[in-house]
């Protein structure tokens, strides 16, 4: 019978790179004022996930302080692409404009203020990837625009899928045959909260 390790969550803590001092920065800002960011785990995911699909368009909703705006203009940098991402709260919108700024990453991101999902219906695509992040009783609602707005075979990222708000998204992704989702329920040292689900869904 195969056994994993005693103590996982210990264990694979000590499996996180920790060598960004911006991100640290904004880690500890995040902790301090209870801001829920996505941690080293998903930002780096994020990162693999936009640099090996070569996105070189990808929007985000729910920009906060930026935290995993800077992972995903990382990947933009590399790609020659562009971040778009939009931030209902006008303190924070600001906030990740100065953050992207320090981050060197100005030329590949753009800050838009407003409420996601008006500012979607008039966005025109496509996207290689969206990252969802808002509200997550809003994610049902959204995910319309994000098909519209992504390319076929462009991904969707909706963090924390474990929340009971985001009932409505999971049931209606894994429905429609215009998507292709897979959950995944995880431990994820440094996201808010440390257990919870992310769902990838390629556009079809
Ligand atoms: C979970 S935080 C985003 C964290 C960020 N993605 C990160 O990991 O660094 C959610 C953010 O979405 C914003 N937000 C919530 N609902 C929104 C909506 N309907 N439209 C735009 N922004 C929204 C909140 O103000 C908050 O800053």
């Amino acid at each position: 019978m195969s056994r994993i390790v005693d103590q996982p969550e210990s264990y694979f803590s000590r499996l996180v790179r920790r060598d960004d001092p911006l991100l640290r920065e904004l880690e500890h800002e995040a902790q301090i004022e209870k801001i829920p960011i996505v941690g080293p785990v998903v930002g780096e995911l994020l990162f693999i996930l936009s640099v090996t699909m070569r996105a070189q368009a990808i929007l985000e909703l729910g920009t906060a302080t930026g935290y995993s705006a800077i992972c995903l203009a990382r990947a933009c940098a590399v790609n020659a692409g562009r971040l778009t991402t939009l931030e209902i709260d006008p303190g924070f919108a600001a906030r990740a404009r100065k953050n992207l700024e320090r981050a060197g990453l100005a030329p590949h991101a753009t800050v838009i203020g407003g409420e996601a999902l008006p500012r979607m219906s008039e966005m025109k695509g496509p996207f290689d990837l969206i990252f969802m992040d808002i509200d997550k009783i809003d994610y049902a609602r959204a995910l319309g625009d994000c098909h519209r707005l992504l390319r076929p075979s462009g991904l969707l990222v909706a963090d924390n899928v474990a929340f009971p708000d985001a009932d409505e998204f999971n049931r209606a992704v894994f429905s429609d045959t215009g998507w292709q989702p897979v959950s995944l329920f995880a431990f994820l040292p440094g996201h808010s909260p440390e257990r919870d689900g992310l769902c990838l869904a390629l556009r079809r």
